[in-house]
């Protein structure tokens, strides 16, 4: 039975069977290409969680998990700058390192968590993305290994991804019915994460 859409929802983007479906291709990916390797999966509070704990309970490798935190203020024109809120509890040096992000949008984020882990010599690092918003690229050096969805440059929410810490809960990945940036104060942008 399919449950009413949360208020502020126009649309489900990607359904839960759908998301269901491709995290269990991308598992059966990365177990084939990882086997031996016993990797550590990365990836960034809060966001990533929902699709860090399907994927991981997917492989059918060992495997390990790892959470970081950051700030990130990206303002009137996007600077990167991005702060480490809580580093990581395992080495990763001689380690084959997967960062899990839920979504890859100017992938200044994704290029910042890169930067920091490569200082410590992992012998592999590689991204998995969910989602990919192409159209707002900035950094296009990414190693995006496996990728779940393109989609279109739109404001979505769900499974992980929130808008002012609402939504994430969301069993699907929706869009809202009005882009956030016209409820937000000047310079400040709803790609912004403000708080772990
Ligand atoms: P970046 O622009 O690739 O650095 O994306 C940074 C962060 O912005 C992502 O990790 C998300 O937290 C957030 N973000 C980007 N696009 C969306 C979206 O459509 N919905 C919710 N959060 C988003």
């Amino acid at each position: 039975m399919s449950r009413p859409l949360a208020p502020s929802i126009k649309e489900v983007l990607l359904s839960e069977p759908q998301i269901r479906r491709r995290v269990d291709e991308l598992a059966a990916e990365i177990s084939r290409d990882y086997a031996d390797l016993n990797p550590l999966l990365v990836t960034v509070l809060k966001g990533g969680l929902y699709f860090l704990a399907d994927l991981s309970r997917a492989l059918t490798i060992p495997a390990a998990i790892d959470v970081m935190a950051i700030s990130s203020y990206t303002g009137a024109s996007p600077s990167g700058v991005a702060r480490l809120l809580k580093d990581l509890d395992e080495e990763i040096t001689g380690r084959h390192v997967l960062l899990i992000e839920d979504i890859i949008d100017t992938g200044l984020t994704a290029a910042y968590l890169l930067r920091v882990l490569r200082t410590r010599s992992p012998t592999g690092l590689a991204i998995c993305t969910l989602l990919d918003k192409t159209a707002r690229r900035i950094v296009h050096t990414l190693p995006i290994r496996y990728r779940g969805f393109e989609i279109p440059d739109v404001f979505v929410v769900g499974y992980g991804l929130d808008y002012r810490q609402r939504y994430r809960t969301l069993p699907y990945i929706g869009v809202l019915s009005e882009e956030p940036e016209a409820a937000l104060p000047a310079g400040r942008s709803a790609r912004a994460k403000e708080s772990p």
